[in-house]
């Protein structure tokens, strides 16, 4: 199946001279998700991770049915102040400025294997932070999973040695 095909082309969104990737037309269609779900797992289930950690909001998309479909936990990375219990912050740079992600401090027992997962790999900046959360924690980071990567902004290299898998690439 071709998932390039089912994700949408904005042109000009959110700024003018950027294409967005669209994902809800992926999403919407039954087979398409499937497929791309299942696919995803399949590359991923060889890490044997135990927990999958997805980046709000867009890799709570995958990361969740990924941990289903691969019997391992799911844990929430948060935009900042979400968390109700104890947490590890994070900062990291946007193209303007800077934001911040959270994860429980009792979240991932050390030790543990650790898949982070997101729509999306573009500069990096997400995934490293996350990396660097779960590096706070004890837990043993097994691999990246990403829906799509934008390889023009050569992200991986942002990322710590370990495998990273993508679907598709831009
Ligand atoms: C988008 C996307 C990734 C991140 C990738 O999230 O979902 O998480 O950007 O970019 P990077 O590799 O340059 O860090 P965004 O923060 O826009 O929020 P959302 O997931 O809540 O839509
Ligand atoms: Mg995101």
């Amino acid at each position: 199946m071709d998932i390039k095909a089912l994700i949408r082309d904005i042109p000009d969104f959110p700024q003018p001279g950027i294409i967005f990737r669209d994902i809800t037309t992926l999403l919407r269609d039954p087979q398409g998700l499937k497929y791309t779900l299942d696919l995803l797992s399949e590359q991923c289930a060889p890490l044997r991770p135990d927990y999958i950690v997805g980046m709000e909001s867009r890799g709570f998309i995958f990361a969740t049915p990924l941990a289903y479909q691969l019997n391992a936990g799911f844990v929430p990375v948060r935009k900042p102040g979400k968390l109700p219990a104890a947490a590890y912050s994070q900062e990291y740079a946007l193209e303007y400025g800077t934001d911040r992600l959270e994860l429980h401090k009792d979240a991932i027992p050390a030790g543990s294997r650790v898949l982070i997962t997101d729509d999306v790999i573009a500069t990096g900046g997400t995934a490293a932070a996350t990396a660097k959360l779960i590096q706070q924690t004890g837990g043993e980071l097994v691999g990246f999973a990403f829906l799509s990567e934008l390889t023009f902004l050569k992200g991986r290299q942002a990322l710590p040695d370990v495998p990273v898998i993508s679907l598709i690439e831009y």
